[in-house]
């Protein structure tokens, strides 16, 4: 099965492809994670995403569908996956669409998480990540057991440089001119489904799981 996740910044794509991923037993990818973890370990690429990243501006295409791409051609995707964060432009979609073709494959669901503006702000300032293993916790939603330690590997938490107020209102914007399109892009090719992603994240979840099936 072939997943795509759409969604504003903060919309809570991550914490539903988490799950799906468990769920389902695919990868969960996600070029934000990807792009973090070569900024942790300094490479060049990791260097050139950060300044785009910091801003709240999009990584060039150049450089995200080249390791888009070389992830999704590894043997744990072959039955299938989650994409948390890809596409998030029209031409992503179409390099995308031209390399399944070539496989013979399709994109089964594109899931639009929707969350107006006004909670996603709220909703960013609260979100801690863990600077080791990626794990994600919200003050309020999700503490962790100990203030500012990751449950999962005991490493400190962080507010993500991108996500102080003035540069997620900027990820807002992006948002809305580059990667809301691709809500009608993928409604065209008959895979979108709407969930409503402003409820209690096991009822989101539940939702997601009743378009994907009880597998
Ligand atoms: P990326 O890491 O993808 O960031 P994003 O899309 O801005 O999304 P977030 O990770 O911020 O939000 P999310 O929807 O995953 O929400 P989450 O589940 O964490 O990308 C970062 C940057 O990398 C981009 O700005 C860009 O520069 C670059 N980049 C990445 N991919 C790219 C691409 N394809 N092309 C170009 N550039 C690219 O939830 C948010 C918070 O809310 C958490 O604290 C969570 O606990 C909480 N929460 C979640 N669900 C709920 C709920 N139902 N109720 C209450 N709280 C909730
Ligand atoms: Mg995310």
């Amino acid at each position: 099965m072939k997943i795509i996740m759409l969604g504003a910044p903060g919309a809570g794509k991550g914490t539903q492809a988490k799950m799906i991923a468990e769920r389902y037993n695919i990868p969960h990818v996600s070029t934000g994670d990807i792009f973090r973890a070569n900024i942790k370990n300094n490479t060049e690429l990791g260097r050139k995403a950060k300044e785009y990243m910091d801003k709240g501006e999009l990584v060039p295409d150049e450089l995200t569908v080249s390791i888009l791409l070389d992830r999704v051609a590894q043997d744990d995707c072959k039955t299938g996956y989650v994409l948390d964060g890809f596409p998030r432009t029209i031409p992503q979609a179409e390099i995308l669409d031209q390399e399944l073709t070539k496989l013979g494959e399709t994109i089964d669901f594109a899931i639009n998480v929707d969350v107006p503006d006004e909670n996603i702000i709220r909703r960013m300032s609260g979100r801690r990540a863990c600077v080791s293993c990626g794990a994600t916790y919200h003050i309020e939603h999700i503490p962790p057991k100990k203030e500012g330690i990751c449950d999962t590997c005991g490493s400190e938490l962080i507010l993500r440089d991108d996500d102080k107020p003035e540069t997620v209102k900027n990820r807002l914007n992006v948002y809305h001119t580059q990667t809301q399109p691709l809500i009608e892009y993928y409604s065209k090719k008959g895979v979108l489904r709407d969930v409503d992603g402003t409820r209690d994240m096991k009822d989101v979840f539940d939702d997601i799981t009743s378009i994907l099936g009880q597998a």
